[in-house]
C-alpha cells in the first residue's frame, strides 16, 4: 500500500518526537519515499540529522531551507501523495485548524495536495479541551484524517488517553488512506483464532490457530469500506480500527454469534479453527488426578459452516471457508466446498500457515483451483475479498 509512495512526515514539538523516527524508518520499510519536515520545537526532541540515515537528506527545520530552489513547501506540498503529521501537538492542531502557515510544518500542511493524516499526542486534559475538541473537528471537516491518541503512560507517569498511537498502527493508518474502498455497502462477517472447550474451570482444549489471518482479512475489508463484524476466539490481537469485534470462546458461543450476524451478512469467511469436539461434560470443580490413565469423552461440535450452507436459501450469504490440511491439500479442500455447499475454500498446508507472517493458499471453487504464491497474510486478505466481491457482486 505504501510502496513507491511519496509521504512527507511533519514533527510537531512533543515528546513523543522520538516515536516519529520509528514511524520514518516503518514508511521506508514498507516502500515508501520519506520526506521530514520539522518545527522549531520538535528539534529540541529530537535532532534533523537523525532523519538523514533513514531518508538520506537531513530533515528541513526552516522555510528558506536553501537547499530548495524554488519554495519548500509548495514544493513538498505538491510532491507528497499524503503527509502524516506525528506528533500532532495541542498547539499544532491549533494552529492547523486556524489556518496559519508560518514555518515549514503548517506551510506544507496547508499547501499538501493530498490527504493529511494526524497522530495527536498530548497530555488527556489537553485533549479533551474544548479547544482541541474544535480543532480536531474543524480539520475533520476539511477531509483531515486522526490516527490515536490512544491510552497508555502519558510523559507525565500517568496513564490516559493522549499517547501518540504506535508508529505502526500509524503506518498502517496511512496506507489504509491509498486503499480503494471498492466494498463500501457490504456486511461481512468474519470469524477467526481458536475456540476453547473447557474441561473444568481451569482447563480447556484449544488449538494454535493465532487468529492473524482472520483479523487481517477484517483490517483489510474495513479499510476497503465493508461494515465488518469479526466473531473472535480467545487471542490476544487488537481490534482492526472501524471492525465491530465480538468476543466468543467455545464452538457454541462462536456458533451463535455467527448465525446471529449472518441474517444481515453479505458475506460470511469462516477463518475460525473451531474444535470440531467439546468434553461430553464441563465439570463445575477442578478434575482431580487419580491412578491410572485419564479417558475424557467427547462429543461432536456442530459444524458452524456446513450449517450455514445448508440453511442457506438463494445464494446469499456468500460463504467461504478454510481448511487446513497436512496432505492431499486441494483434494480435502473441495471435498469441504461440497460437502458444506459453501462457495470458497481457502486451502493451505498445516505447515505453511500457522503462526507467521506470510501463507502459501489455493484459493478451490466450483470453476477450478487458483494457487497463490507466497503472499502476506494481508495480501492474501486481499485476494480472499476481491473474490468475495466478485461472488456478491454476480
Ligand atoms: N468449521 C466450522 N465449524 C466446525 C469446524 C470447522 O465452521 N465445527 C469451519 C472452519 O472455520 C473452516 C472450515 O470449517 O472454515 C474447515 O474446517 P476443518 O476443521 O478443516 O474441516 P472439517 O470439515 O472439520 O474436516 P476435518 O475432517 O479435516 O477436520
Amino acid at each position: 500500500m505504501l510502496k513507491d509512495r511519496r509521504i512527507v512526515v511533519g514533527l510537531g514539538g512533543g515528546i513523543a518526537a522520538f516515536k516519529a523516527v520509528a514511524l520514518v524508518r516503518e514508511l521506508g520499510r514498507r516502500g515508501a519515499e520519506v520526506r521530514v519536515v520539522m518545527t522549531e520545537a520538535a528539534t529540541r526532541f529530537v535532532g534533523p540529522m537523525t532523519f538523514a540515515g533513514l531518508t538520506g537528506r537531513p530533515a528541513i527545520t526552516d522555510l528558506w531551507d536553501p537547499s530548495y530552489a524554488g519554495e519548500v513547501h509548495v514544493e513538498l506540498g505538491g510532491w507528497a501523495d499524503a503527509m502524516v503529521v506525528a506528533p500532532a501537538t495541542m498547539n499544532l492542531l491549533a494552529r492547523a485548524a486556524n489556518g496559519n502557515a508560518d514555518d515549514v510544518v503548517l506551510a506544507t500542511i496547508a499547501c499538501a495536495k493530498g490527504p493529511v493524516l494526524y497522530a495527536p499526542a498530548m497530555h488527556e486534559r489537553m485533549w479533551s479541551r474544548a479547544a482541541t475538541r474544535r480543532n480536531v473537528a474543524a480539520l475533520a471537516d476539511e477531509g483531515a484524517s486522526f490516527v490515536g491518541p490512544v491510552e497508555g503512560a502519558l510523559a507525565s507517569g500517568e496513564v490516559g488517553r493522549g499517547r501518540m498511537a504506535e508508529p505502526e498502527a500509524i503506518a498502517d493508518a496511512l496506507g489504509a488512506m491509498f486503499v480503494p474502498r471498492d466494498l463500501e455497502g457490504m456486511h461481512v462477517v468474519v470469524s477467526a483464532g481458536p475456540t476453547h472447550e473447557d474441561l473444568d474451570p481451569v482447563r480447556f482444549l484449544g488449538n494454535r490457530s493465532t487468529g492473524r489471518m482472520g483479523f487481517s482479512i477484517a483490517q483489510v475489508a474495513a479499510q476497503r469500506g465493508a461494515r465488518v463484524t469479526l466473531v473472535a476466539g480467545p487471542v490476544t490481537l487488537a481490534t482492526p480500527p472501524n471492525v465491530t469485534r465480538v468476543d466468543v470462546r467455545s464452538a457454541l458461543e462462536l456458533e451463535a454469534a455467527v448465525t446471529a450476524a449472518a441474517a444481515s451478512a453479505d458475506a460470511v469467511i469462516m477463518a475460525a479453527a473451531v474444535a470440531d469436539y467439546r468434553p461430553a461434560e464441563r465439570t463445575e470443580q477442578k478434575r482431580k488426578k487419580a491412578e491410572g490413565p485419564l479417558v475424557l469423552e467427547l462429543v461432536r461440535n456442530p459444524d458452524v459452516l456446513a450449517g450455514l450452507g445448508a440453511a442457506r436459501e438463494g445464494d446469499k450469504p456468500v460463504l467461504v471457508g478454510f481448511a487446513l490440511e497436512t496432505e492431499k491439500v486441494v483434494e480435502h479442500a473441495r471435498g469441504k466446498l461440497l460437502r458444506k455447499k459453501v462457495d470458497l475454500v481457502v486451502a493451505n498446508h498445516a505447515s505453511d500457515g500457522f503462526g507467521g507472517d506470510d501463507n502459501v493458499v489455493t484459493l478451490v471453487d466450483a470453476a477450478g483451483d487458483e494457487p497463490l504464491p507466497k503472499l502476506s497474510k494481508r495480501e492474501v486478505a486481499g485476494r480472499i475479498l476481491d473474490r468475495v466481491k466478485t461472488l456478491v457482486g454476480g
